[in-house]
């Protein structure tokens, strides 16, 4: 199962410490958050550079949860290493984007079908043309099936995964990429899906809208915790 010898230069886990499953929020405090609020009997794996990851159990099922930081390359380190020395199969991001399009409203989950991206990332594989970054069918069939049972607001599509937050002249919204349906902005799905497809292992990007690209709006401080909430209950329902 896995590739070489851990810890890895990243991860400080032991053998065996790290599930199966694993939730991806960007922040490290977010990880820690979700194993003290969603998880039971919580154990801390990792604190090397503050990325702080655990593995406890949710309904009985065993999962873990660690931070990735923000943009490719970061979650692109964290990912291999997940995937070929720990041996993770289901990786499952959760994070906040920025709505590109009109439809797409505050607070609203987005499941990531396919990631494009500004990143040169995914050209370092060195395919002979471009690779298309989609997510697992069989995570987004379950994400879907559990936000429909929960009546929340949700859209299924291409995200963009961008290498700049702040953008000095081409903000995407308002661009060619929504006008083809790439409904928000994040940075870091794209790398996600392709070391994923990479390692043979399943990834889906889940994400609440943080902010609209489109009209100004920000979500407050209660309502990021409400639409994180929802976000959680869906992402557990996947382990
Ligand atoms: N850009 C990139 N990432 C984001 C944004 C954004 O506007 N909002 C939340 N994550």
């Amino acid at each position: 199962m896995s590739e070489s010898k851990i810890p890895t230069p990243h991860i400080g886990a032991g053998e065996g410490e790290i599930a199966e499953s694993i939730l991806l929020p960007g922040d490290p405090l977010r990880a820690k958050y979700i194993a003290d609020n969603f998880l039971t009997d919580a154990a801390q794996f990792n604190a090397t550079r503050n990325m702080l990851g655990f593995t406890g159990f949710y309904k009985g099922k065993r999962v873990s949860v660690m931070g990735t930081g923000m943009g490719c390359p970061s979650i692109g380190i964290y990912s291999y290493e997940l995937i070929h020395f720990y041996g993770c199969r289901n990786l499952i991001r959760v994070g906040t984007a920025g709505a590109l399009r009109p439809d797409v409203k505050v607070r609203d989950l987005v499941f990531g079908m396919g990631a494009c991206t500004t990143s040169n990332y995914v050209k370092q594989f060195r395919l002979p043309g471009d690779y298309s970054c989609i997510c697992s069918f069989e995570l987004l069939e379950k994400a879907v099936s559990a936000a429909r049972e929960r009546g929340l607001e949700y859209h299924v599509g291409n995200i963009l995964s961008s290498d700049m937050f702040y953008n000095p002249d081409l903000p995407p919204a308002g661009t060619t990429w929504d006008r083809m349906g790439v409904l928000a902005v994040e940075m870091e799905s794209a790398a996600l899906y392709s070391n994923a497809a990479y390692g043979g292992a399943n990834a889906l990007c889940i994400l609440t809208v943080s902010d609209s690209l489109v009209t100004g709006e920000a979500t407050t401080a209660e309502e990021r915790q409400t639409s994180f909430t929802d976000m959680m209950e869906v992402a557990l329902e996947l382990v």
